[in-house]
């Protein structure tokens, strides 16, 4: 496109003049609010009767940022928008509907996403029909949505995390309107249940438990996009993956910004994470797994029922974060290093085979140089399968943002360096264990790497490569390691598939 046609894109698009907008805007101070109103659960998800069939012949797609409770949510919107009669499509050319499911944990994150609008001012200007949305994590925050409302005129719709049920109703508004169609709740609604969901795959399946976060660690953002902490009713997370047994699937991740929190808001009964496992046991899938854990509300109970086995994997990501006790109380963590070291020590007593894996952020402002260490020293004395790692990102809105930060990025950089360099070795050295062992692998299809092999991962979550017939995918087989390597094991089949 040449100078002038973006002219008359921005021209055109210009039109739709902000003080005009419908627009519900959100807001960070209003998002903090934690009242005491009660939750309420909504089962009525209904397709306006104009909306039912007005994506038929249409398709599209939608690009998703961040974490699983995205992906997750991006499968409830293709979900919703199949039920409206639309096809998906991989090629932006191809949609009518372009959505970005967006994630605000980082600024790398985010400046990723303004990057990707950006490319799509273009094929707006080529075809005008075509509706751009923004949704997830970065549409809850003030500084976002004013951005792209003054600077990428080219978005038609702008909505947040508390609303995707309301994405009929939005389109039909968006379809209907020139404006900018903006709406973002800042509270947080009710649960909703019985949303439309297109899963991928038809192996392993995500299942929300609990919405939202209440622990207000200084640095993260995810309280004030996400709201409130809110618990689905056990049976509705029961009946959920009964249904997914039914259908064949082998695996359920739990999905809550804090799983362990899960239940806690119940006001008409005292039913807690370590219950609703208990239950999921006796459900004929084989594995479930769970995402996050918060080490403080990590307690005996859980750690009981998790001692049980059977489908509950032995694999625990337990984020640290730090591991000094200044900065984890700086962070607002809410636990101290001895306490973090007690809870692994009491997990590894009644499970000796467990693993662990963790998040870490470096460069916390006024991190010191000891203060890293105590980083370091504590993953080794954990030994972690592996880590996600990170450099502090300042989040606007957060209490970390003012805090003083003497530390150059040049030795943040170095530090994460540093760390991942002690990562990376403990992760070679756990999987040297792991040469000449048999493991049952959960087949997920051919290795990116390699067609000619297939892939899966055992219960611990590590990715196994092995030749094998193609009628394993979707099954557990069992797999003899031959060739240990840092972030992969190669092994060779020893038999087809598992009864468990
Ligand atoms: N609820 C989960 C995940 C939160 S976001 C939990 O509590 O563990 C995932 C990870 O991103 C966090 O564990 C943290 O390590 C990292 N993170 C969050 N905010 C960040 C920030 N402002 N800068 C850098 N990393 C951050
Ligand atoms: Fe963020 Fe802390 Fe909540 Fe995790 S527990 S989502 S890091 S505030
Ligand atoms: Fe990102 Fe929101 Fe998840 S900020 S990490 S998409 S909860």
């Amino acid at each position: 496109m040449n100078e002038k046609q973006l002219h008359e894109l921005t021209a055109k698009i210009k039109s739709k003049s902000s003080d005009k907008i419908d627009i519900q805007q959100p807001s960070l101070t209003n998002a903090k609010q934690r009242g005491k109103e009660s939750v309420n659960y909504n089962r009525e998800f209904v397709i306006p009767r104009e909306m039912k069939n007005v994506g038929v012949g249409k398709k599209y797609l939608i690009r998703t940022f961040g974490c699983q409770m995205n992906e997750h949510d991006t499968e409830v919107m293709s979900g919703i928008l199949t039920s409206l009669g639309y096809e998906a499509t991989t090629e932006t050319t191809e949609a009518d509907i372009i959505l970005f499911n967006t994630c605000a944990v980082r600024e790398n994150a985010e400046n990723r996403v303004f990057g990707e609008i950006g490319h799509l001012k273009p094929l707006k200007l080529h075809n005008p029909d075509v509706i751009l949305g923004i949704c997830g994590c970065m549409s809850q925050e003030e500084a976002v949505v004013n951005k792209l409302l003054k600077t990428y005129q080219h978005v038609d719709l702008i909505f947040g995390t508390h609303n995707i049920h309301r994405l009929p109703q939005l389109l039909q508004q968006a379809l209907m309107s020139k404006e900018h169609v903006v709406e973002v709740w800042s509270k947080e609604g009710d649960v909703i249940e019985n949303l439309p969901k297109i899963r991928r795959g038809g192996i392993k399946a995500w299942v929300n438990i609990s919405y939202g976060c209440d622990k207000f660690c200084t640095y993260c953002i995810v309280p004030y996009t996400r709201g409130k902490e809110r618990s689905r009713q056990p049976i509705d997370i029961i009946e959920e993956v009964k249904d997914l047994a039914k259908l064949g699937y082998q695996e359920v991740t739990l999905l809550g910004q804090n799983v362990n929190a899960y239940g806690k808001d119940f006001e008409d009964k005292n039913y807690s994470f370590a219950n609703l496992l208990d239950e999921l046991r006796d459900i004929d899938i084989p594995r479930i797994r769970f995402t996050t854990s918060h080490p403080r509300d990590f307690d005996d109970a859980l750690v009981d029922v998790l001692a049980k086995g059977g489908n509950l994997v032995e694999h625990i990501h337990l984020p640290v974060q730090s591991g000094n006790n200044e900065v984890l109380k700086l962070m607002a963590r809410k636990y101290t290093r001895e306490q973090y070291l007690d809870l692994v020590n009491r997990i590894k007593l009644k499970i000796p085979n467990a693993s662990f894996t963790t998040d870490i952020i470096v460069g916390f402002p006024g991190e010191t140089e000891e203060q890293f260490e105590d980083t370091l020293s504590i993953i080794k004395e954990v030994g972690y399968d592996s880590a996600y790692t990170f450099i502090y990102s300042p989040r606007e809105g957060t209490p970390a943002v003012k805090m003083e930060d003497n530390v150059p990025m040049e030795i943040k950089k170095s530090r994460l360096q540093r760390l991942n360099n002690l990562v990376n070795e403990i992760t070679a050295t756990k999987s040297i264990e792991y040469q000449d062992q048999i493991v049952e692998v959960l087949v997920e299809g051919f290795s990116k790497k390699n067609d000619q092999m297939l892939s899966g991962y055992t219960r611990k979550s590590k990715l196994v490569n092995f030749m094998g017939p193609e009628e394993c995918i979707g099954k557990i087989v069992k797999v003899k390691i031959t060739k240990a390597k840092t972030w992969s094991l190669d092994g060779e089949i020893i038999e087809n598939a598992i009864e468990v």
